[in-house]
């Protein structure tokens, strides 16, 4: 649904509610997604940011339609080349051949690799402007807010002097921050932070930059310093995908130092598979363990949980108990995949603890806790093993390893 966000600033994007999965099934997405691109109408420049993944193309140039005359569009800003952001790039083109493009330096490589078209590509770089007549585009790079290519537009006032800070109006302008991927969440219930009502988007939001963008934290603390050095007033943050912030702008913020600084909370994640309910019932009396020093837990059957959903529970946890069978010689598919996960995101500072049964060799503890060390983490305590089925004496040395783990945990 078109929806104009500030005067003559649209959101022209298409929902995609039914899409279960993103980046091919990298990730989960329980309520679909939506692709928002925004066209900014103005009297000497009309200007589009962004398009939209190109199946829907139809829906888009439709909303586009709405709006305006796609021939009329003088400008096309391509904050991220991913076919989720840039896949009808060629289409709108086609319609505004004169349109000139504007995209990061490394823009220049992602949009050329991804529509082999040897259209001229401008350039633009952090404080750069543009005038559209009553409004100023300020471009600001987002190096790595995922990809090297990705960048931002601030839509200001004509006159806008930069007297603000996210969260704070400061002129008569938008002021809105076109986030890219940025404070995104994969959220469709809402258009706007403000109207949702189902409780999902804080952890929408979260999951978003759990799986999306947890790899380059460094780089998410560093681009906020510079987003708060332009000191540009933001009333809404209107990212690529789900809900504009328009009440939450400072807690989006705020959320996202937190995030980047990989902020733990005193709680552990028991994760396991198991295959005939021996390295599950372990996981059972560890459970008790950490209850029983008044731990705060959760716990994943990791065959049968969502997978992008325990990513996001594990983040916030400072302690993670993994367990595995033992499974030809090595783990389980869906432990040894968690494993890979946790180091292909870079989670920072955390607690392992290894468990599982075996039968005939005990290969799991040792893999799941040289994997842990491989990822950076610390391994406080030795795993525990039992074999073929736990006896009284093997879960009552789980419980204790539980509550032995928990006191690490809350140290
Ligand atoms: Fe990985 Fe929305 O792009």
């Amino acid at each position: 649904m078109i929806r104009e966000i500030a005067k003559n600033v649209f959101a022209v994007g298409v929902a995609d509610p039914d899409r279960r999965h993103f980046h091919g099934h990298e990730m989960t997405t329980a309520q679909g997604t939506t692709y928002n691109s925004y066209l900014i109408r103005d009297t000497k420049e009309t200007v589009l940011v962004d398009t939209v993944w190109a199946p829907l193309r139809e829906e888009f140039l439709a909303n586009l339609r709405q709006v305006v005359d796609p021939a009329k569009i003088t400008t096309i800003v391509i904050n991220h080349a991913e076919p989720d952001h840039g896949g009808l790039l060629a289409a709108v083109k086609h319609l505004a051949p004169n349109a000139r493009i504007l995209c990061s330096k490394r823009g220049t490589d992602s949009i050329s690799g991804w529509h082999h078209a040897d259209w001229p590509l401008q350039v633009v770089e952090t404080g750069q402007t543009l005038d559209t007549g009553s409004m100023k585009l300020t471009f600001i790079m987002a190096l790595m807010c995922h990809w090297p290519d990705s960048m931002m537009v601030h839509v200001g006032g004509a006159q806008c002097s930069n007297p603000g800070a996210p969260g704070r109006a400061g002129t008569n302008g938008p002021d809105v921050l076109l986030s890219n991927d940025a404070f995104g969440q994969h959220y469709t219930s809402a258009a706007f932070d403000d109207e949702a009502r189902d409780g999902r988007l804080w952890f929408e939001a979260e999951k978003y930059f759990v799986n999306i963008i947890t790899p380059y934290c460094r780089n998410v603390a560093q681009r906020l310093d510079e987003l708060q050095k332009l000191a540009l007033p933001i009333k809404m943050i209107a990212p690529s995908h789900g809900a504009i912030w328009r009440r939450g702008v400072a807690e989006v913020v705020a959320a996202y130092r937190r995030w980047s600084a990989q902020e733990t909370q005193q709680r552990a994640v028991v994760c396991y598979d198991t295959m005939y309910d021996s390295t599950r019932r372990m996981a059972d009396a560890i459970c008790d363990g950490l209850a029983d020093e008044g731990l705060p837990l959760a716990r994943h059957h990791l065959a049968v949980s969502d997978r992008s959903d325990v990513l996001t529970d594990l983040f916030g946890a400072r302690g993670f108990l993994i367990g595995s069978p033992v499974w030809h010689m090595s783990l389980l598919p869906t432990v040894a995949t968690l494993l890979e996960d946790l180091k292909a995101l870079a989670f920072k500072s955390r607690l392992v603890g290894a468990f599982g049964s075996y039968g005939w060799q005990k290969a799991n503890v040792q893999l799941i806790e040289a994997r842990a060390k491989a990822a950076g983490f610390d391994v406080p305590l030795p795993g525990v093993v039992c074999q073929w089925k736990p006896r009284a004496a093997d879960l009552e040395a789980c419980r204790a390893f539980g509550r032995q783990f928990a006191q690490r945990v809350k140290q």
